[in-house]
Order: structure tokens, then sequence, then C-alpha cells
């Protein structure tokens, strides 16, 4: 079955949500990337042995607490693989900031070894692998940043009945994205943190609310309409539930807005925000971002950047 001795492929960091969009919308984000190598080491002794370079937040590196680890795991039982594998995670998606860390490392995984033994699996179902990988980190599997940063542009998540469909629309050219991440120390388990604030239930106006603006972003992606998407961004269930876990986020906001950006909301579960706009605003928007950061003692990074075509083998 083994063809080559070792792969390596690419995955950039997402952002999901999109405002109303929680859990369903992600787009891949071309700022930041992880890299992961796989080497089998031999045949038999089936094992995971991971090793983490650039791992600032002390990610573990046992495969059952690590995203590309579980995704490894997974695919060796599913396919039957009984090697010893060596597996090199260089990060370059700082994790617990929602830019999509973990989905980072668990999508090249996903694909590394899926060329690696020339698995030839459908891009469908490597998200369904990729998506074992957040297990590590939310605690559960969500699908959003990972459809993203494999799959590439933006995607729609949809489980329908019991498969999920994962539809890739191809961003507009002119959408520039700005990401402000502010350096603030986030707890370890900080998606299941993010996650445990939200409402169980909501208000239906809020539901109308929201549905209005997740189609009109998809409307917006459809006829590559940066103005349209930006106004659908709007959300008034998840994002009121989770403001208060980062710092200045009005300020922060409002900054962007007056700079130019054309709607801002936060980048999965935080604590990054992300701002929409058309090219010619975005430098203005960035520091105007991480002035709102400033203003509240908060140092921050801005990254500007668009959308990422997603994963592939290096
Ligand atoms: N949709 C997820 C959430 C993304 O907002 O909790 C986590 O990165």
């Amino acid at each position: 079955m083994v063809v080559k001795k070792s792969c390596t492929a690419i995955a950039p960091c997402s952002t999901a949500n999109l405002g109303p969009g929680y859990d369903v919308f992600g787009l891949a984000l071309d700022a930041l990337e992880d890299r992961v190598r796989i080497t089998k080491v031999s045949q038999g002794g089936s094992g995971i042995t991971i090793r983490m370079l650039k791992n600032e937040l002390a990610i573990p590196a046992d495969a059952e607490h690590n995203s590309a680890g579980l995704v490894i795991k997974k695919m060796m039982q599913d396919f039957d693989v009984n090697d010893s594998l060596q597996v090199e995670v260089t990060k370059g998606v700082p994790a617990g900031y929602g830019i999509g860390s973990s989905a980072a490392s668990a999508a090249a995984a996903a694909v590394a070894f899926n060329a690696l033994y020339r698995l030839k699996i459908d891009k469908n179902r490597l998200v369904e692998y990729a998506a074992e990988g957040e297990i590590a980190s939310a605690g559960t599997k969500h699908y959003d940043n990972v459809s993203a940063s494999l799959l590439g542009g933006f995607v729609i998540c949809r489980i329908a009945g019991d498969k999920w469909q994962f539809t890739r629309i191809e961003p507009p050219k002119d959408l520039v994205l700005v990401v402000g991440v502010p350096s603030i120390e986030v707890p370890k388990k900080k998606t299941e943190v993010a996650r445990s604030v939200l409402p169980k239930e909501v208000p239906l106006r809020s539901v109308v609310h929201n549905v209005s603006g997740a189609a009109t972003i998809v409307a917006g992606f459809a006829l590559k309409d940066v103005e349209m998407i930006a106004s659908g961004i709007d959300d008034v269930i998840v994002e009121p539930a989770r403001k208060h876990l980062i710092p200045a986020y009005d300020s922060v906001k409002q900054n962007a807005l007056a700079a130019g950006a054309l709607g801002v909301t936060i980048s999965g579960a935080g604590p990054s925000m992300i701002a929409f706009m058309k090219s010619k605003n975005a430098r203005k928007v960035a520091g105007a971002m991480a002035e709102g950061f400033a203003q509240a003692g908060v140092k921050s990074r801005t990254l500007v950047c668009r959308p990422s075509q997603g994963s592939r083998v290096v």
C-alpha cells in the first residue's frame, strides 16, 4: 500500500461564522499557514509520534490531544494502516485566537495522509476526517474552519440527513479582510469557553434577523459583491453573547467602521476580530483596529489578507 515515504501539506488559517453563520460559514484566509509532514518510519509497530515546531501555546504532542494526531489516528484505523508514523507540525497559525489554528493542522494532516497513501479520498470526506481534529481544541467537531482551510474560498457547511455537505463558493477578487489579533492570554480550552456563553434558546425575531443576514452573505459571495457580503455580517445572537470576552470590542469595531470597513465581527470564537472591505481602505482599517485595542491597553497584531485557495501538497 505504501508508495511514498514522506508527504507534506500546507493549510491556511480561516475565519468562521462571518457573523450570522455560526458553525455554518467558513472563509479561508491567506494570512498564515500550518505545515504538516508525515513520514513513514517503518512498516508494522503501528503508532504516531508528533513533533511540534513553533508551538507557542504548548499544544500537546500526544496524538490523543493533538488535532493533527486525532485526524491521522482515525485515518489509520479506517484505512487499516499499521505503520509507525512520524508527524512534524509547524505552527504558522497561532493557537487560541479564533483564526482556525487547530483546523489548519487538521486539514494539512488529512491532506498529507491522503497523499502519502494515495487514498484518493473525495474532498467532502477529507473534510469529515479533518473535523476529527477539532475535538482536541473545541471538545466537539465543528466543520466551518476545517472545511474552509481544506477546500479554500467561502464554504457553507450543512448536514443533510446524516451526511455533511460542503458547498464552496469562490470569493470576489476585490474582497480584503483585516484580522485584529489582540495579544491577550486565552484559556487553554478557549473555544469550549466561548461556546459555553452562548444562549441555549433565542427569540424568533433574532433568528429571522440572522437568517436574512446569512442569506445576504451567500448571495454576496455568489454575486461577487463585497458590499452585499458585508451588509449581511450583522449578528444579533452570537456577537452580543461573546463580545465581553474581547477587550475594547465596541471601540475596535467602531474604529474599523469609521476607517472604511464595510462590516466587522468576531473571527470564529474570538478573540480576534475581522473586518470586511475592498482593498483601498485596508491599511487605514488595520491602524484603526490596532488603535482601538491600544486605547484599552492591549497590544495587537493586524493581518491584512485575502481569501485563500485552501490546502495543498508541497
Ligand atoms: N463556529 C465555531 C464557534 C468556530 O464559533 O464556536 C470556532 O473556531
